[in-house]
């Protein structure tokens, strides 16, 4: 006797970082606002199966090929524990389960034991937020399996933020804004979708994969230290991010791609310089990720406008932003300049895109 069901969702990359956790509130509950943009599905995603059945004894999680102890102390198993029971305390609320379970009632169904399969179509932990992928594959999956939906009172986004906080803002589309919340206990800490992914369907991006090694530092230490040690961080938090966040919304409606390129620019730039200002500091970039930082900019110079904007989450890989009509040619600089080693001064990129003389 089983019930099974499936999902998948997509990575997001943020233009406005979430960088620290409310330490008095604990979880997953942001110092900042923070907006990110959401992939394709078809390019980067996770991809989760969960099976229910009476005869599994103990919860089982296989994470790309790999089986995790999910009672351990490891991060992925505490992660899963916490969205699994929201879940399941949801379900076992429901007065029906859902027509197509085996199990006679939600009760029930919340007290089988699940076997988690979930694997990413890229690098784990290489700064290209998988984790965002994988906990918003999880939650969209295990509200198919329990037959759990947003209402007014329960949310899924806000149920992905207790696996990771970036993974609430992965179950839309195109803009997504994560609110900090502003009540008590920030049960409105979750993501809302500002614009879908046809608002603007000539934005692309470019992933320089500089790196595909499991970074040094996991973002959540790294959260821990900068809110611990950066002043540099709480100015970050109270008067850039939210300012920002308007600025980049209106950019963003007008598809004014001068000012949301420089916004990103500046919010990536604002939000490694505080691991720098972390101490001991953080360095998520590496040599190829400044080659990248050097090429959009002289690429942009000699465009004469900015046609291609970079960002970095927590490591080295380049999400270039750019319209259409750019791609080509920022792709091509970004390959030359950062794999192998093309001038980047005006004369170098004049001869790899169509810059003006
Ligand atoms: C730099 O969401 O991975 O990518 O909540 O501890 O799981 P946890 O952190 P995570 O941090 C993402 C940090 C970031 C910026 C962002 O995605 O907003």
């Amino acid at each position: 006797v089983f019930d099974m069901a499936s999902a998948l969702a997509p990575t997001n990359i943020a233009v406005v970082k979430y960088w620290g956790k409310d330490a008095a509130r604990g979880g997953n509950t942001p110092i900042n606002s923070s907006a990110s943009l959401t992939l394709d599905p078809n390019d980067l995603r996770a991809e989760t199966v969960m099976v229910a059945s009476p005869e599994l004894r103990s919860d089982e999680l296989y994470l790309n090929g790999r089986k995790v102890d999910v009672k351990g102390d490891g991060t992925h198993a505490k992660r899963l524990r916490r969205c699994l029971a929201t879940m399941r305390r949801r379900c076992a609320k429901a007065k029906h389960p859902p027509r197509s379970s085996r199990a006679t009632s939600s009760e029930e169904l919340s007290r089988w034991g699940v076997r988690v399969v979930s694997r990413n179509t890229f690098p784990t932990a290489a700064g290209l937020a998988s984790s965002a992928a994988g906990y918003a594959a999880l939650v969209r999956c295990a509200s198919e399996l329990y037959g759990v939906r947003d209402t007014p009172s329960f949310s899924l986004s806000a149920t992905a933020r207790e696996g990771s906080g970036s993974a609430c803002r992965s179950l839309d589309g195109g803009l997504v804004a994560w609110r900090k919340g502003c009540r008590a206990d920030r049960a409105d800490s979750k993501a809302e979708q500002l614009f879908d992914e046809r608002h603007w369907p000539d934005l692309r991006c470019v992933i320089i994969v500089a790196s595909a090694a499991e970074k040094e530092t996991p973002s959540t230490e790294g959260m821990q230290r900068s809110v611990a040690t950066s002043p540099f961080l709480t100015h970050r938090a109270e008067a850039v991010a939210e300012p920002r966040l308007l600025d980049l919304q209106k950019a963003f409606r007008q598809r004014n791609f001068e000012r949301f390129g420089e916004l990103t620019m500046r919010d990536s730039n604002s939000f490694h310089a505080t691991c720098l200002d972390t101490f001991p500091p953080i360095f998520y970039l590496n040599e190829v990720s400044k080659r990248a930082i050097t090429c959009v900019h002289a690429f942009n110079a000699a465009q004469k406008r900015t046609r291609a904007a970079y960002t970095f989450d927590a490591g080295p890989n380049a999400v270039v932003f750019c319209e259409n009509e750019a791609a080509a040619d920022a792709f091509a600089a970004l390959a030359a300049t950062c794999f192998l080693g093309a001038d980047l001064s005006r004369r170098g990129l004049r001869g790899l895109t169509n810059a003006p003389e």
